[in-house]
Formats: structure tokens, sequence, C-alpha cells
């Protein structure tokens, strides 16, 4: 199992696995590395070097999940790593699948695709509800929590006493699913009139935001759902 470490070029890195791309970006890094290793590029733009290190690595290799390791961050850096992933899924991954998708349904002549563009409305709304949700109102209280417990503030605000990270935080399997199921009704069911190159573009793009997404509900539910809970425990009940 390849793993990235301080000692990697970033030109290597990316040579790896491109598709890392948007996830550097979401730490401030852009293109031009020359022969900067990570440790370089993090000390130069004071970015956290093992906090990069283990986002990349988890993203880079599905089986690699440092769970104990990722959990013991702090919740800021974690917030602002999904906070980041969210803006880049709303401002540029969903403009560009609905850019690709009324392409694919202009250059072609069935109805079926009319069907899969109100099948993908339902799931972005549901998809923009549930990051809405989570920017409002998990988020939120999260930070509140992290600096009750760090500042030891007491008594705890209304604003963390009254609730629980498990009241918050809704489950990603519908938005998962109704995500496979788009692919799955364009692979499975379209009828061949439309134009292969769109719809290619169209389903790589589907493949590649599906991967980004789980990765980014799996920061969430294995590593910022159990720590909050921990941090819960340690301050409601201490
Ligand atoms: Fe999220
Ligand atoms: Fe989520």
């Amino acid at each position: 199992m390849e793993l990235f470490d301080k000692n990697t070029r970033m030109t290597d890195l990316i040579h790896s696995n491109y598709l890392l791309l948007p996830v550097i970006n979401r730490f401030g890094v852009r293109l031009g590395f020359g022969d900067m290793t990570v440790g370089d590029i993090c000390a130069d733009k004071g970015i956290d070097m093992n906090f990069f290190l283990a986002i990349v690595n988890a993203f880079h290799n599905h089986e690699y999940f440092p769970e104990e390791e990722l959990r013991a961050f702090s919740s800021v850096l974690i917030i602002d790593y999904l906070r980041k992933s969210h803006l880049d899924f709303i401002q540029v991954r969903i403009p560009k699948i609905e850019f690709l998708l009324s392409r694919l349904v202009a250059n072609s002549a069935s109805d079926d695709l009319k069907v899969i563009q109100t099948f993908y409305n339902k799931y972005k709304e549901e998809l923009i509800a549930h990051i809405n949700d989570e920017e409002e109102n998990a988020f939120p209280y999260v930070l509140e929590l992290q600096k009750a417990y760090d500042l030891n503030i007491r008594p705890l605000p209304e604003s963390v006493r009254n609730y629980s990270i498990q009241s918050f935080e809704k489950e990603h399997t519908n938005v998962d699913e109704k995500l496979f199921d788009l692919k799955n009704i364009i692979i499975k069911y379209l009828k061949p009139n439309y134009n292969d190159h769109d719809c290619n573009e169209f389903l790589f793009e589907l493949f590649q935001f599906e991967r980004d997404l789980q990765d980014h509900a799996r920061i969430e539910d294995k590593i910022l759902v159990p720590k909050v809970m921990d941090i819960e425990k340690a301050i409601k009940n201490g």
C-alpha cells in the first residue's frame, strides 16, 4: 500500500493520484510545486502536516484509515476541511455535473434523459439540504462544544447543554443510495439514443463525485461523530 510522507514530492503525489487535486486545494495548496516536498509545502503554508498526510493518505488508499490518529485532531481543523469540501461540492462539482447533464440532454433525442434530470434534481435537493443542515446546525454545535471543552467553560452554554451530536448528524445512506441509483439507471436503462462522449463524461463525473462524497461522509461518520461523542461524555458527565 502506497503511503505518502513528509518527504514525498508534491509533484509525485499528483502523478500518483490526480484525484487528490481538489483535496489539496481544500488546504490552499495549488500547482507550481517545483521540487517541494509535502513537508516543505506544509511548512510554507502553515498547514498541519500530520493532518494533511492523514487526509490525503486516507483518500488515496481506501484500506488506510487511521481513525485514532484522525480523531486526535481538533474539531476546528476537521470542520474546516469538511466545510471547504462542502464549498467545493456546491460551487464547483454540482454545477459541473449539471452542465454535463444539460449538455447530454440537449444533444439527445431520448425522453429517458428527462426522467434522469428529474431524478437528479431530487437528489441534488436532498444533498444540499443535508449539507445546509450540517453547516447551520451540526458544525456550529461541535465548534461550541469544542470551545467549551478547551476553555473549560462552566456552566455549559445552553447551545451545548441541551443538544448532542446524534440529534444533528443525519445519516448518509439516503443520499449515497440516490447517487448510486442515478448512475445505475443510466448504465442499465438508457436507450441508445444519446451522445457517447457526453454520457461518458457525465458518468465519469458522477463516479468521481461519489468517491469524494464517500470519503467526506467517512470522515464525518467515523471521525467527527465519535470524537464529538467522546467530548460530550467527558464534558457532560464530568
Ligand atoms: Fe458534510
Ligand atoms: Fe454529511
